[in-house]
């Protein structure tokens, strides 16, 4: 587990764009497991402009996206089908048949999730999976009380989480899906790296949980303490809840000074 504190979340987008710009560069077709939620949207935009103008190349890169709610077309402006047009897809050279998001409908669920598990195992597995974070420490729609074995499937929505995304709802809870598909814990857990971004002192509890907290359900983010390769990235005010802000900081400048020179 690599904790790195920065002061601002766009140094977060920096490091995460280099990381992923670095394996696309090592394996051409990288596969990118990809969030939503606003902490991301500064990584896209450097991936993008990496894109733009350094010939940065994701013509065969894979991508599956962590989740989708049920119950809004997906053309609605507040999708995360169109939240990755918008934000990623539309600007870089990613072939659609490449391009995997869970449906938005219930209609045959349990099979639509059981071949989202066999597209990401027959592509070869996620090699990087960007993660944000919920204020209830969910990832993707895996609220608290999801199990650390879950896999692909339909969720219903924590409080929590509804009143947080209302403010993309014109502040109506009542108008926030209820529902979502979700890779499953256990399927995260599976990507060979994992980076979790998070900003802003709203994520502080969550944070310091997750990291210094025990391993448990109730906190879902928690699971990555056992991942073998995960990158927590977080600013100040995210990593303010943390005991150990001291032992992050002097672990990282000793890996850049003489483990990983950047
Ligand atoms: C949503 C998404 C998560 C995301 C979280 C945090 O509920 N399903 O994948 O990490 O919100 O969003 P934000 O980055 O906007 O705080």
């Amino acid at each position: 587990m690599e904790v790195i504190i920065q002061q601002n979340s766009q140094q977060l987008s920096v490091i995460a764009a280099k990381i992923i710009r670095d394996a696309i560069r090592a394996k051409p077709d990288l596969v990118l497991g990809l969030a939503t939620g606003s902490t991301p949207i500064g990584l896209y935009k450097l991936l993008v402009q990496m894109h733009q103008e350094k010939d940065l190349d994701f013509s065969r890169v894979v991508t599956f996206n962590l989740d989708e709610y049920i119950g809004i077309p997906q053309d609605h402006p507040q999708s995360y089908h169109t939240f990755m047009a918008k934000h990623f897809f539309d600007h870089v050279n990613i072939p659609k048949k490449n391009q995997f998001i869970p449906q938005n409908i219930v209609d045959n669920h349990v099979v639509f999730c059981q071949e989202y598990e066999d597209s990401i195992r027959s592509s070869g597995g996620i090699d990087i999976q960007v993660l944000g974070i919920g204020k209830d420490g969910h990832i993707g729609f895996n609220e608290p009380g999801s199990s650390f074995a879950s896999r692909t499937r339909m969720a219903t929505l924590s409080k929590s989480t509804l009143e947080a995304n209302a403010v993309h709802f014109k502040d109506d809870i009542n108008a926030v899906p209820e529902m979502a598909i979700t890779m499953g814990i256990g399927t995260i857990m599976e990507a060979k790296q994992c980076l979790l971004l998070a900003s802003g002192s709203a994520k502080k509890d969550a944070i310091a949980k997750t990291i210094e907290g025990p391993i448990g359900a109730m906190v879902p983010a928690s699971a990555l303490q056992m991942h073998p390769k995960t990158v927590f990235l977080i600013d100040e005010a995210a990593a303010s809840g943390l005991s150990e802000i001291d032992y992050y900081k002097r672990a990282y400048n000793n890996k850049i000074k003489y483990i990983q020179p950047e």
